[in-house]
């Protein structure tokens, strides 16, 4: 392999206590990433695995001005349909069709209510959060107004959006997950924080407007990247699955 330039100079955590300090960052600081930080952490994940190595992703990156003006019009397109869903059906049916801040995700439908086990694993997460940041269960305008900050990326420097082709159906998204974890964990060994953000995927086309996107790729996930701020919220840790409840019994 060749080491990109910086890789070896840099390194400063041991690849099991990244495992262990990767947690989704939901607050950042305003300064920048370095465009060669950034550069050698996606030189970096390209050396991720793919299906037969047909590595078919692509990666919008949002940073600066683009950032800022994409955060103002997702944020915009979130509290516009979070209005249209709060209206009585017959209404909402009509701004269905004549507005344009309802969901163009490229995966459709969107998964509302999980199923399941699923759903519950959602609510304790949710709720997890919720506690730490002080909001009620019930105050659905503190949750929605959080919601929003998804939007404008936590205020992380930098937003990447991940898309893929999906001729290679499932393989895909695999792909494009693996590629997604090899970057988390390399910014977490440069000291920056990561938040995978499915939210990211639910409007395409404000992604048009600022970047040229081969039309047969779709959006599949964004990420909010930066370094975290020293705030409450990034020392969530949402319990994980046990061992046992992981593993299938053998028969
Ligand atoms: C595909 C994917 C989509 C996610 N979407 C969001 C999102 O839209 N907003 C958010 O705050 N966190 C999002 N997360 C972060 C998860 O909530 C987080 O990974 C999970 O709660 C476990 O916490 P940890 O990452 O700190 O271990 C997403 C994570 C993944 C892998």
């Amino acid at each position: 392999m060749v080491v990109p330039v910086g890789l070896q100079r840099t390194h400063f955590m041991e690849f099991t206590d990244i495992m262990a300090k990767r947690r989704s960052i939901r607050a950042f600081k305003s300064d920048p990433v370095d465009d060669a930080i950034l550069d050698e952490l996606l030189t970096l994940s390209l050396e991720s695995p793919s299906s037969s190595n047909s590595q078919p992703y692509k990666i919008a990156v949002a940073k600066g001005d683009v950032a800022k003006q994409l955060g103002a019009e997702l944020e915009d397109k979130f509290w516009r349909s979070n209005e249209i869903n709060k209206q009585p059906l017959p209404k909402k049916l009509l701004s269905a069709m004549t507005s344009d801040a309802l969901p163009d995700s490229d995966f459709k439908p969107i998964l509302g209510k999980y199923p399941g086990v699923f759903q519950e694993r959602r609510v304790a997460t949710g709720m997890g959060l919720y506690e730490v940041l002080g909001i009620g269960r019930k105050d659905r305008k503190a949750r929605d107004e959080y919601m929003a900050k998804n939007f404008t990326f936590f205020n992380a420097p930098v937003a990447l959006f991940f898309f893929v082709d999906p001729r290679m159906k499932h393989t895909a998204l695999v792909d494009a997950g693996i590629f997604m974890q090899s970057l988390m964990m390399a910014a977490t060994d440069k000291g920056l924080g990561t938040c995978a953000q499915g939210a990211l995927g639910i409007w395409r086309k404000p992604l048009d407007k600022h970047f040229k996107i081969p039309h047969e790729y779709k959006l599949v996930c964004g990420m909010a990247l930066g370094y975290p701020a020293d705030d409450k919220v990034n020392q969530y840790r949402p319990e994980k699955l046990s061992l046992s409840d992981l593993l299938m019994p053998s028969k």
